[in-house]
């Protein structure tokens, strides 16, 4: 009796310890939570200023509009107004879109515009300076947004950006840093000294007086005002005084497309993301129908496992995005057939758990292509049930380096999207195809992601992040860590990613993250590992409707994200 009450008294204790440990194990982490809207931006100043405008009683629309251009003042890093974007959308009816406003080729450029007369590349010249600079297309982009479905006006939306450009915005510690590391790039690519040359400290306050009156010039006047205006004949004297080959025509002919997005399902989800000129849409929809038939919620997160698949996944998609993909209006994509299951299924037809696929061995192993990784994303949901899911940017950290002080912007480096010469390498060591080669007013192969999922009919999430090549693998991943493995959104946010590009055939791993079986498992089995000069693998801004319709922001640490909304 006795020792049957030890025994009672044992395995009691045990279930209780056990069971504290799961628990703890399941400590969960749960981002902000509101009830109606939220914004998750890179900067709490611009996810605040969205916020705002839906609290006035603006919608989503209205509060992209705000929330872009507050980061074109807050984060100058990526936010833009000498850049561009796309921004996929869906409406609390139901109804979808997508709107492209990527920038274009200027008249003049030509196939080997960045070639020297060996036909050599010709080193920095797509990404230091004018030469680099893509038709801005975010001015077009929020103004055609607005135009479409904007409810408040353009001057109420406006206002708290000018005020911000005014008032001035302080330097975080990842900013400071930022900024001084690109200091030798921007005295290279200016004549003339420029605000960000000064040695800003975290807590200083740079104030962007020219970008106010510029945005109050467009504020007062339209969208013309960038494209026709006094501000499109300064630009056009600045980016020409410096080399560049931008003309007026090249700005009046600027127009920002409504694109159909790219549609497709997972298990029970249904989920939209951006279509050509961007990769993203596509490779995401190619890497989950690859994924799809393997049970990874029984495999466990980051499990050897589960890296397989999702690398063997990835390896495929890439190799035919180098190959197929480029602006829709100058080459023919065989979407259809490559976001078929059925495709997808015939690509994996040869992955075995047993061993690593080489990527020598993936057809169209010749060529290889690469984004630079600096962007920025925002999802947005409002009061209505709107949602806006969107990807801006000037393609390299700052751009071109190139910064207009007399209208208080950086411009865009995105000319280096394009394959400067098809086989050979740019900048960062990468090529690209025949597909995405330079042309007169063509848009430039992007891999930006804006994504939104809809469970049962309703939304579920809108999900994007900066990252480059990364920016497709760590939107799969949040979505993946949410659906298959349960996370919160701020987990799935959380969690460390991986990627894999095809080429170079590697996966690369955030630092410090992985256990140190799996990777040694990984390694056996023919798989090479990346953890050294890893490029960040994403800055992820996610939104998730909870059960009771309340919701969940995912900001990312890895940046100074923040949400925002009541
Ligand atoms: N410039 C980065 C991208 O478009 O993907």
């Amino acid at each position: 009796m006795k020792t049957k009450n030890i025994f009672i008294t044992f395995l009691f204790l045990s279930l209780l310890i056990t069971s504290c440990k799961t628990s703890e194990k399941k400590e969960r982490v749960i981002g902000k939570i509101t009830e109606k809207a939220m914004v998750v931006s890179a900067r709490e100043e611009a996810s605040k200023i969205g916020a705002q405008i839906l609290k006035k009683g603006g919608n989503a629309f209205d509060a992209m509009v705000a929330t872009e251009l507050a980061l074109a003042v807050a984060y100058p890093y990526a936010g833009n107004i000498g850049g561009g974007g796309f921004m996929v959308y869906r409406k609390n009816s139901g109804e979808i879109g997508a709107l492209d406003y990527r920038e274009k080729a200027p008249l003049a450029s030509s196939k080997n515009m960045f070639l020297d007369a060996q036909e050599n590349v010709i080193p920095n010249k797509s990404t230091l300076g004018a030469m680099a600079v893509g038709i801005p297309g975010t001015v077009a982009g929020v103004f055609e947004v607005h135009r479409k479905f904007g409810t408040l006006s353009m001057e109420e939306i406006l206002e708290p950006v000018i005020k911000l450009a005014k008032k001035g915005v302080v330097v975080t510690a990842k900013q400071e840093k930022r900024i001084k590391y690109y200091q030798s790039s921007f005295l290279e690519a200016n004549k003339d000294s420029i605000v960000f040359n000064k040695s800003w400290k975290e807590n200083d306050t740079i104030k962007y007086p020219e970008l106010a009156k510029t945005l109050t010039r467009i504020q007062k006047n339209g969208r013309d005002e960038f494209y026709k205006g006094e501000t499109a004949k300064r630009l056009v004297t600045f980016i020409q005084a410096n080399g560049g080959i931008i003309t007026l025509e090249d700005l009046a002919k600027y127009e920002a497309k409504w694109r159909t997005p790219v549609t497709f399902t997972y298990d029970d989800l249904k989920i939209i993301s951006m279509s050509p000129p961007s990769s993203g849409g596509i490779c995401l929809a190619q890497i989950m129908n690859a994924i799809e038939p393997f049970d990874l919620d029984k495999f466990g997160h980051n499990s050897v496992k589960t890296i397989q698949v999702i690398v063997e996944a990835e390896r495929r998609a890439y190799a035919d995005r180098s190959h197929f993909l480029g602006d829709p209006d100058f080459v023919t994509i065989p979407q259809k057939e490559l976001i078929s299951k059925a495709y997808s299924a015939k690509r994996m037809a040869n992955f075995s758990f047993d061993k690593a696929t080489l990527s020598s061995d993936v057809s169209h192993g010749t060529i290889k292509i690469i984004e630079s990784d600096e962007t920025t994303h925002y999802s947005i949901v409002d009061q209505f049930g709107n949602a806006i899911s969107a990807t801006t940017t000037i393609n390299g950290g700052y751009g071109s380096k190139l910064y207009c002080s007399d209208l208080g912007f950086f411009l865009n480096n995105e000319m280096d999207d394009f394959s400067s010469k098809p086989g050979v390498p740019n900048m960062f060591g990468l090529v690209g195809a025949k597909a995405n080669e330079i042309a007169p007013e063509k848009r430039m192969l992007s891999s930006m992601t804006p994504t939104i999922l809809e469970k049962n009919g309703k939304l579920h999430m809108v999900v994007g992040t900066p990252g480059g090549s990364t920016i497709i693998t760590s939107v799969l991943q949040t979505i993946l860590n949410v659906h298959e493995f349960k996370m919160s959104m701020q987990e799935a946010v959380n969690a460390p990613r991986f990627h894999h590009q095809w080429l170079p055939d590697e996966i690369k791993m955030e630092p410090n993250s992985f256990n140190e079986n799996i990777k040694s498992e990984l390694i056996k089995l023919g798989y090479t590992l990346d953890e050294t000069n890893s490029p960040v693998i994403g800055k992820v801004a996610a939104i998730l409707v909870l059960k009771n319709g309340h919701l969940e922001g995912g900001a990312d640490k890895r940046g100074d994200d923040s949400a925002s909304g009541f």
